[in-house]
């Protein structure tokens, strides 16, 4: 499969099928593979038409429910939609583990958001920062009036806050417009109200603006999560000295910190997706966050109990919202939030802060005793025993065989498969 031309005039008039027929004439692809990008399964192909761009088909991810997880004393089932094997389990045995210890309590810092209207071309920066701190009450009026309905639910401009920095023509004024989404994530509420303060800016100084955008860094949105892991219920204090080593490692090297961090966000993004949010968007919240000392660093905090027994903690931003964007507008999105029985885009975060919390536990536990291949193993296998033709009981058999080998490999499926088949 060649493709002859990445220039498809009119490509994004098309409806959904013609593009898709397009894109295969153009791509060389056959009569199955068309088929099988038509099938849009439970995301209705105009439905997905609505939300990007040039849709051809839909990509579907499993969707899992972790089980076991105590939030605040309420029982939660979470929705996580992941392609990575052991994330989903993971979650249900950590929760498992601390439900004798009440599972997880959470807080919230708040639900504010903030843009940023960057002003360059004034000579004395101080000065025009006092000049635009001086208009508090217009910038209040203006992103007030930029969104009526945020108003209307208790949310709306809260405060601004100017910053001076050295920029490398000179100096850069950049004023914060601190906004309080509530159960928006707030991204299309801020920007627009950035827009509309940016030119009033520009004329209350005498500078000019540019960039004028929210900050992903939403430090003042930061969900809190904590928990207690009995010495019982993790299996003793070898245990707890191997993750409370683990833990250290991460803390004082960024190398082991990224993949530390990376495990904490295969629970936190997997629901961020299930319930139609923005992964990105609290990706780089949450990797800005754990860099901000200078160093960049672990999310998650472990320590001893004066009882011996293991606490952990998270905190970091999360700006995720239940109205507007995909949350709305994929269906299965909608039914994630229903299986959790969440009101409020604050009880979603906090509830994401524990599954954080809960995976990170779950990966370092388990690299601090068997490692983490076991358990992987066991369910890559029956990818494999998939891989190689297995259907029906024969998957099972085959993934055994293949643990049981050592030998998780395709070479080894295959043969084992032939010779159960006799
Ligand atoms: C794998 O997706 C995640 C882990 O690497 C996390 C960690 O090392 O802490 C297991």
């Amino acid at each position: 499969m060649t493709t002859t031309t990445s220039r498809i005039p009119g490509l994004h008039k098309l409806s959904p099928r013609e593009r898709l027929q397009k894109v295969a004439e153009t791509a060389g692809l056959g009569d199955d593979a068309i088929a099988h990008l038509a099938d849009t399964g439970n995301l209705d192909a105009a439905t997905a038409d609505s939300m990007i761009e040039n849709v051809i088909g839909t990509l579907n991810i499993p969707l899992g429910v972790a089980t076991n997880m105590v939030v605040d004393g309420q029982e939660v089932l979470v929705p996580m939609a992941t392609e990575e094997s052991s994330v989903v389990a993971a979650v249900c045995n950590a929760a498992r583990q601390c439900r004798g210890s009440g599972g997880f309590t959470t807080a919230m810092s708040g639900s504010l958001m903030i843009a940023q209207v960057q002003l360059v071309g004034v000579t004395n920066p101080e000065f025009a920062r006092l000049q635009i701190l001086e208009h508090k009450s217009d910038i209040q009026a203006i992103c007030d009036d930029t969104d009526p309905v945020l108003l209307k639910h208790g949310g709306g401009f809260r405060d601004v806050e100017v910053r001076v920095l050295e920029g490398r023509d000179g100096p850069m004024v950049v004023t914060h417009l601190v906004v309080d989404t509530r159960d928006a994530m707030g991204a299309n509420a801020v920007n627009s109200m950035a827009e509309a303060v940016a030119p009033r800016v520009a004329e209350w100084t005498g500078g000019r603006t540019y960039l004028r955008i929210l900050s992903n860094l939403a430090d003042r949105r930061l969900a809190r999560a904590r928990a207690t892991w009995s010495l019982e219920d993790i299996g003793g204090a070898e245990v707890r000295d191997g993750i409370l080593a683990a833990y250290d490692f991460a803390d004082i090297d960024p190398y082991r910190a990224a993949t530390h961090n990376k495990g904490v966000m295969n629970g936190v993004s997997a629901v961020v997706l299930a319930t139609g949010n923005d992964t990105r968007a609290v990706e780089a919240g949450a990797h800005a966050y754990a860099a901000r000392s200078g160093q960049y660093r672990s999310l998650t905090r472990w320590e001893v109990d004066a009882d011996g027994n293991l606490t952990g903690t998270i905190e970091m931003p999360l700006a995720v919202g239940l109205i507007g964007g995909a949350t709305r507008s994929h269906p299965t999105a909608r039914i994630a939030l229903d299986i959790m029985g969440i009101q409020t885009a604050e009880r979603l975060a906090c509830t994401i802060a524990a599954v954080g919390l809960a995976q990170n536990f779950a990966a370092l536990k388990a690299l601090a005793t068997t490692g983490i291949q076991k358990g992987h193993m066991a369910l890559h296998a029956k990818n494999i025993a998939v891989m190689v033709g297995a259907t029906g009981d024969e998957v099972d058999k085959v993934a055994q065989e293949l643990v049981a080998q050592g030998k998780v490999r395709v070479n080894v499926a295959e043969a084992i498969l032939k010779s159960l088949r006799g």
